[in-house]
């Protein structure tokens, strides 16, 4: 589904965030991407939607160059892929259908959505988002009202409206306390396993990534040094496999420690 071909990215300033990385995902993983503060795990994540551009190699979506991608080719590819973040990104002053719906944007012509105006087929898909979360109940709400476990599955809402093949998250549970935390990753599962939807999620919480993920991708210094499937990985052999991804033992509050 994803292929990163020798990808590099170079930000401005000099600083060499990935070099040369080399990365297939396939359809149906929940690859996890774990890695101390600065190794580039969101800068791998946001290449894949070229929500920033690589300076080097290429990035490719179902066959098809991200990295070349422009106008129409780009908003084709960007409305295949939900992207969700630590802080939310959802418009709290609107109420949470306004929210989803705006995960219906590149469906519809622009004029349209500026003025609010969604086919009822976009208010059916939003109603049936938000059911997918189980905050249906909170569909006329101000965004605003609600905590920050119920924004973040707003959030994941408005990312399944799109229909999207594959979920990027951004340190999705980062800003939860450990029981809003689980809930979340929960649903980000189940979208998982039920509706087929590729997920790469950048877990700062090392235990996460054991207890959800398909497989586990370390990146350290802008480079992958770990890449193993779940199943068969013993779990005291991936907290030695971590403590040399971050070249340090963990530290407490890098484990949620829910079992
Ligand atoms: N817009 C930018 N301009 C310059 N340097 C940047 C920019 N964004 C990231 N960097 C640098 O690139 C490197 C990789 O950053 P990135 O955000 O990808 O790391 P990360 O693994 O997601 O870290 P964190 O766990 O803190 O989110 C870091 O050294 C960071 O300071
Ligand atoms: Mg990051």
């Amino acid at each position: 589904m994803i292929k990163f071909v020798d990808v590099s990215k170079t930000y401005p300033n000099g600083v060499k965030a990935l070099r040369n990385i080399n990365l297939e995902i396939y359809e149906g993983e929940f690859v996890a991407i774990i890695g101390l503060s600065g190794a580039g795990k969101s800068t791998l994540l946001r290449l894949i939607n070229k929500l920033i551009e690589s300076t080097g190699g290429e990035v490719f979506f179902e066959n098809e160059s991200v990295t070349k991608a422009k106008g129409k080719e780009l908003i084709n590819i960007r409305r295949q892929i939900g992207m969700i973040f630590q802080g939310f990104n959802i418009v709290k002053r609107m109420s949470v259908l306004s929210n989803v719906l705006s995960g219906r944007v590149a469906y519809n012509p622009t004029w349209k959505t500026i003025l609010g105006l969604f086919p009822e087929k976009d208010k059916q898909i939003a109603y049936r988002a938000l059911q997918r979360v189980d905050i249906l109940e909170k569909v006329h709400n101000r965004a605003s009202d609600l905590s920050g476990g119920q924004q973040q599955r707003v959030a994941i809402a408005r990312a399944l409206a799109q229909e999207p093949k594959l979920m990027l998250a951004d340190e999705p549970v980062a800003s939860l306390d450990p029981i809003t935390t689980v809930q979340v990753m929960d649903y980000l599962k189940k979208i998982n396993v039920e509706d087929g939807i590729t997920t790469i999620a950048n877990l700062h919480h090392v235990d996460l990534a054991l207890k959800y993920a398909t497989r586990i991708v370390g990146v350290r210094d802008g480079i992958i040094v770990y890449d193993v499937a779940r199943s068969g990985l013993k779990r005291e052999q991936f907290f030695k496999d971590v403590e040399k991804v971050y070249g340090r033992p963990i530290h407490d509050d890098e484990l949620l420690g829910d079992e």
